[in-house]
């Protein structure tokens, strides 16, 4: 029977607080600071950014919390913590393929998300190197152009990614998860305000605050709803099971609707800190703010560049931005090695080394679709940006639905009630509205709408 007053064999977090800041991050990540800013642009500013506040806190809270809930009842791999609630509720064991599809879909988006960490690694070595200095928006866009249009340098960056990654992995989530994130985060998060402040000084603050806060409705298409909701499951890293498996280490006295609230906030914050960072230098050097995935790296070097001290401060924003990509991929990872460690009796060391080398090798996909296969493209999109289409925009909502169907209709409410243990009778009949009704109505209507279904 699935009790959470049990333990995971993989650990448990030392306190409530441990699992805020290692959820947290495992939310914030590339997805806060490189991808958000280049998809707002691209969809025209505020109108994106209010539809995207809006997935956060009506979708994005309930989820989170019914995968946190999920996990600590069931504390094992999401498959098999789903075999177990299955059985308690009386539910059909086909449940376990969401544990299957989400652990399949976070190492997709690893091997993408390790050549965007090399992106970082590279750029750790330019700023040290004084590659900044005095750039203007041109030269900014040219070092990029280079850094990326090389396939060798990519693969190069990407394989020490990866390796750092499964490092840690290896290591397992008492010694490898916890300590890095504690104090980092908050370190990163003083960098984000040091970059507002240089904004600040741009002349054009103003203008970056209009464009993604005012809103513009005329900019709102389905696509663009429908991006800003597979970016919200990205962000926070929903819908395959990551939150599930970091739900399974919390101990049974944590509140889980408080953390849950704590961690989106957390996580939204930093994502239009670094917005209100990049768009009043976009304006500033005449970028283009619909540049797409070279945008962060266009324009925080012109920052440094120009910037008392851009060279240290640039140094250590990238190495923190590194650590915030770190902290997410350890976690994309975490449901497969676990997956591998429970079903077929590897230890940590060998499933993170198998699980590791065939995400390496799908990442040469995305390395190269930046250079050499660039021309390359399936309905009309490269390697990484189909990639990238398939896991936020389909994968991630659909496991979403499946997540929230199952909180919502299959487990029963005592058992719901329980694991929730939530103070306030209103608050759980509130999330229980929402995860039963709005969170799968309003993705499957979006869903729907993209594929073409009406
Ligand atoms: N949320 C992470 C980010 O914003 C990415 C991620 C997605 C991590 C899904 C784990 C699971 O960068």
């Amino acid at each position: 029977m699935p009790s959470s007053d049990q333990q995971s064999i993989h650990g448990q977090w030392s306190s409530r607080w441990t699992f805020i800041m290692a959820a947290t991050g495992a939310a914030v990540g590339l997805g806060n600071i490189w991808k958000f800013p280049y998809l707002t642009g691209i969809h025209g500013g505020s109108a994106f950014v209010l539809i995207y506040i809006l997935c956060v806190a009506a979708l994005g809270i309930p989820m989170m919390m019914a995968e946190v809930m999920l996990g600590r009842r069931g504390r094992q791999t999401p498959v098999n913590t789903m075999r177990a609630l299955a059985a308690e509720n009386n539910a059909s064991q086909g449940w376990q393929l969401i544990g299957w599809f989400g652990t399949f879909a976070g190492m997709l988006i690893l091997s993408y998300y390790s050549v965007i960490g090399g992106w970082t690694l590279g750029y750790i070595l330019h700023s040290v190197s004084g590659n900044f200095s005095g750039l203007n928006g041109n030269g900014a866009s040219t070092l990029f152009g280079d850094f990326v249009g090389n396939p060798f340098v990519q693969v190069g960056w990407h394989t020490m990614f990866m390796i750092i990654t499964m490092y840690i992995v290896a290591r397992g989530v008492k010694s490898g998860l916890e300590k890095a994130v504690t104090y980092l985060m908050p370190a990163l998060f003083v960098l984000l305000l040091v970059l507002v402040g240089y904004a600040m000084t741009t002349g054009y603050f103003m203008k970056g605050l209009d464009y993604l806060f005012t809103p513009d409705f005329s900019q709102l298409t389905g696509t663009s709803i429908h991006t800003a909701m597979g970016q919200a499951f990205f962000s926070l890293s929903l819908g395959m099971g990551t939150i599930m498996i970091y739900g399974s280490y919390v101990p049974k006295s944590t509140s889980i609707a408080g953390a849950s609230i704590a961690i989106a906030v957390f996580d939204t914050m930093v994502a239009l800190l670094a917005g209100m960072a990049i768009f009043p230098i976009v304006f500033a050097n005449a970028l283009e703010p619909g540049a797409g995935p070279s945008l962060l790296f266009e324009t925080i070097p012109v920052a440094f560049g120009n910037m008392a001290g851009g060279t240290l401060f640039g140094t250590l924003f990238f190495v923190l931005l590194l650590i915030a990509a770190w902290t997410s991929s350890i976690s994309l990872i975490e449901p497969a090695v676990t997956l591998m460690i429970e079903k077929f009796n590897m230890t940590r060391w060998q499933a993170a080394i198998w699980i590791g080398l065939a995400t390496w090798l799908l990442g040469f996909g995305t390395a190269f679709s930046f250079n050499i296969w660039s021309e390359a493209t399936v309905f009309e999109m490269t390697f990484f940006e189909n990639l990238d289409y398939l896991t936020s925009n389909l994968m991630l909502p659909l496991g979403g639905i499946f997540i929230a169907v199952f909180a919502g209709w299959l487990m029963t409410k005592d058992n719901s009630q329980d694991e929730l243990d939530m103070k306030s009778e209103v608050g759980y009949s509130i999330w229980r509205i929402l995860i039963r009704f709005i969170a799968p109505i309003a993705v499957s209507i979006v869903l729907l709408h993209a594929i073409g279904v009406y």
